[in-house]
């Protein structure tokens, strides 16, 4: 059976009629703009934001289309690439009924959006060296199993996934399959959006709260077929992403060769850091990384968490989660940071 979007779609999408808001019937840029209930004065904030921002971020997505080589029509922005993992359940998933598959040890809010949604998951996780099984997977499979989400560079292992097991997973699975690339920018793996012509039923999330340095303006990316997008566009809400981000991120998307920088610098700081951790006896194995964060194994794991948060450091216990006992993760500061953390690990008893 081929991927079937209609089929896959919850029925009572399709009958939505979208918000009409008043930035949709008239998109021209000149006029006295007397339709959307605005304060015509000016703002209480310096800068201009008394006015409803672009709905559908058209210039964002002119300026992305070109930095990503996928057209605009295939872009959704997202206050946050959170937001285009809740719209997907939404969109796909009937709360009660249908599950999707999560990877453990991955992203932690597919399972929140799923919780908060009503949506079962499958779980299957990663080998020992956290790369995919996808015989597991497939066979994980049931008539119910809407989307299949797979983190590469992978959070918190922070290693990149084969792509051939990723392929198989596609070739295989009629549902959507999500390839979230949010530290794509720190690894040397080629994106999955150059395969969106051929898989009508790949996803590929990114985001600019890591190498773009956005976190705080919330955006993120899901590319896809114009027809998935089209359905992302149709039950987000109105002005999902605020003009402020907007403006802001163009800024951003003109200074785009400056992520180069950007990531050798992170890259040169992340081997240091690697080097400098190796040589603590309490840290038995770094995880080969593709992003902007180490996964660390240890003795004693919480207790470094902890002494390290009493010297105001504050790294992430992943002791507790699947396939990741004992280890911390901790993300790539700058030099002054990394030095901070390394002196402080020095003074630690174990
Ligand atoms: C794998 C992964 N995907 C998505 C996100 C969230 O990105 P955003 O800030 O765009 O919501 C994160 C944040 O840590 C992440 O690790």
């Amino acid at each position: 059976m081929a991927f079937d979007l209609e089929k896959l779609l919850r029925p009572h999408i399709n009958k939505i009629k979208p918000y009409s808001s008043a930035r949709d019937e008239y998109s021209g840029k000149a006029g006295i703009f007397l339709d959307a209930n605005e304060n015509p004065y000016g703002s209480l904030a310096a800068g201009n934001f008394n006015r409803y921002p672009d709905p559908y971020q058209l210039d964002i997505k002119m300026k992305l289309a070109e930095v990503k080589d996928v057209p605009a029509n295939q872009i959704f922005l997202g206050n946050g690439s959170d937001e285009a993992i809740d719209l997907l359940m939404r969109a796909f998933c009937n709360p009660g009924q249908d599950n999707i598959i999560l990877l453990p040890p991955t992203y932690g809010m597919y399972e929140v959006s799923a919780g908060i949604n009503d949506i079962a998951i499958k779980r299957v996780n990663l080998s020992t060296d956290y790369q995919l099984r996808p015989e597991a997977i497939l066979a994980a499979v049931d008539e119910r199993t809407k989307i299949i989400f797979i983190c590469s560079p992978n959070n918190p292992s922070g290693n990149k996934v084969r792509r051939s097991d990723i392929y198989e997973v596609l070739n295989n699975f009629n549902g959507i399959v999500v390839v979230d690339e949010a530290y794509i920018d720190f690894s040397d793996e080629p994106s999955f959006t150059n395969e969106l012509t051929n898989y009508p039923n790949l996803l590929v999330m990114q985001t600019f709260s890591k190498a773009w340095g956005l976190a705080s303006l919330r955006l993120g990316m899901a590319y896809a077929s114009k027809e998935i997008i089209k359905i992302l566009n149709l039950i987000k809400p109105p002005y999902n992403i605020s003009g402020l981000t907007q403006e802001k991120v163009l800024e951003a998307l003109d200074n785009a060769n400056a992520i180069q920088r950007i990531v050798e610098d992170t890259l040169a700081e992340r081997a240091f850091l690697k080097t400098e951790l190796e040589k603590f006896p309490f840290v038995s194995t770094i995880y080969p990384s593709h992003a902007n964060f180490l996964l660390i194994k240890t003795e004693g794991a919480r207790k470094i968490y902890e002494y390290l948060i009493e010297q105001t450091i504050i790294i992430r216990d992943r002791s507790k989660v699947v396939l990741c006992e004992d280890c911390l993760r901790i993300s790539v500061g700058t030099r002054t940071e990394n030095e901070a953390l390394l002196k402080a690990l020095v003074q630690y008893k174990p």
